[in-house]
């Protein structure tokens, strides 16, 4: 029996690739891994280019209760958006499939780790990407700070936290805020409402990139989510160009 985890792409049903598509038709099941991001349609869509129901699959049951998609009876296919193994990998669920003799075929995809390179910054100049939590009481962590300090002249991704069952995305705003206020308990010039910064919405569908300081886009209006910022190291003069198109 076969396990297939296939990227579906980042924007709609029309994203996956023919050989997805292809895994999906012989899947007896099917199971949309829910809680890492979010596409820019509805499931039914899904379910009506594929011609089969999907089953929704939590972290409970992708991380602890995963017996039900990896069978030992049926092919079943693990749907992931964006790319399988990319920014959130999937590899534990590989290992424990190869662990019960399950064999696992990865179908890969688009990711927000390479679709910003329509921004014009060179994927290669990235360094570390961090991500910022919803605040919580006593959980500030200032490790998205800390990692846009160290990748220095690199740029940096800052993904944003999520929270699908609850319908709640950060937005660049509210991280960019985030920042903000570790600068200020911090007293150290890394962000500052003058700091250059990308802020991506939708990337791979109906994308809206805004390029500007800190200060300019901390109101401006994204739109729906997925969001994402980008704290830009330093710039190469083609990449300074091709920002122009979003200020
Ligand atoms: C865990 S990552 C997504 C991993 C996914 N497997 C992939 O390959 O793209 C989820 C975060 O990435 C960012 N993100 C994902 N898709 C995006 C998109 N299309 N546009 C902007 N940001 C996106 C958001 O910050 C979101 O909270």
């Amino acid at each position: 029996m076969t396990l297939y985890i296939i990227g579906i792409g980042l924007n709609d049903e029309k994203d996956i690739t023919l050989k997805g598509l292809e895994a999906v038709k012989k899947c007896s099941k099917l199971f949309l891994e829910s809680y890492t991001s979010k596409l820019q349609c509805d499931i039914s869509n899904l379910e009506e280019l594929y011609g089969k129901k999907i089953i929704l699959a939590d972290r409970e049951m992708v991380e602890k209760n995963s017996d039900e998609i990896i069978s030992e009876t049926e092919d079943t296919a693990l749907l992931i958006i964006g790319d399988p193994m990319s920014a959130t990998t999937h590899i534990d669920i590989m290992m424990r499939a190869k662990e019960k003799k399950v064999s696992v075929v990865v179908i890969n995809n688009a990711s927000v780790l390479t679709a910003v390179g329509i921004t014009g910054l060179q994927l290669y100049k990235f360094g570390k990407t961090t991500s910022i939590p919803f605040p919580q009481e006593g959980f500030e962590p200032e490790t998205p700070y800390d990692v846009i300090k160290s990748n220095g002249e690199l740029h940096t991704l800052v993904l944003l936290d999520l929270r699908p069952d609850e319908d709640k995305f950060m937005t660049v705003n509210e991280g960019l805020k985030y920042l903000l206020s570790i600068e200020d308990k911090r007293k150290e010039k890394v962000i500052s409402e003058d700091t250059l910064a990308v802020g991506c919405a939708r990337l791979g569908g109906t994308y809206k990139i805004k390029y500007g300081k800190v200060k300019e886009l901390v109101d401006e209006d994204f739109g729906g989510a997925p969001h994402c910022i980008i704290i830009p190291g330093k710039l190469h003069f083609s990449e300074e160009e091709a920002l122009e198109m979003y200020n």
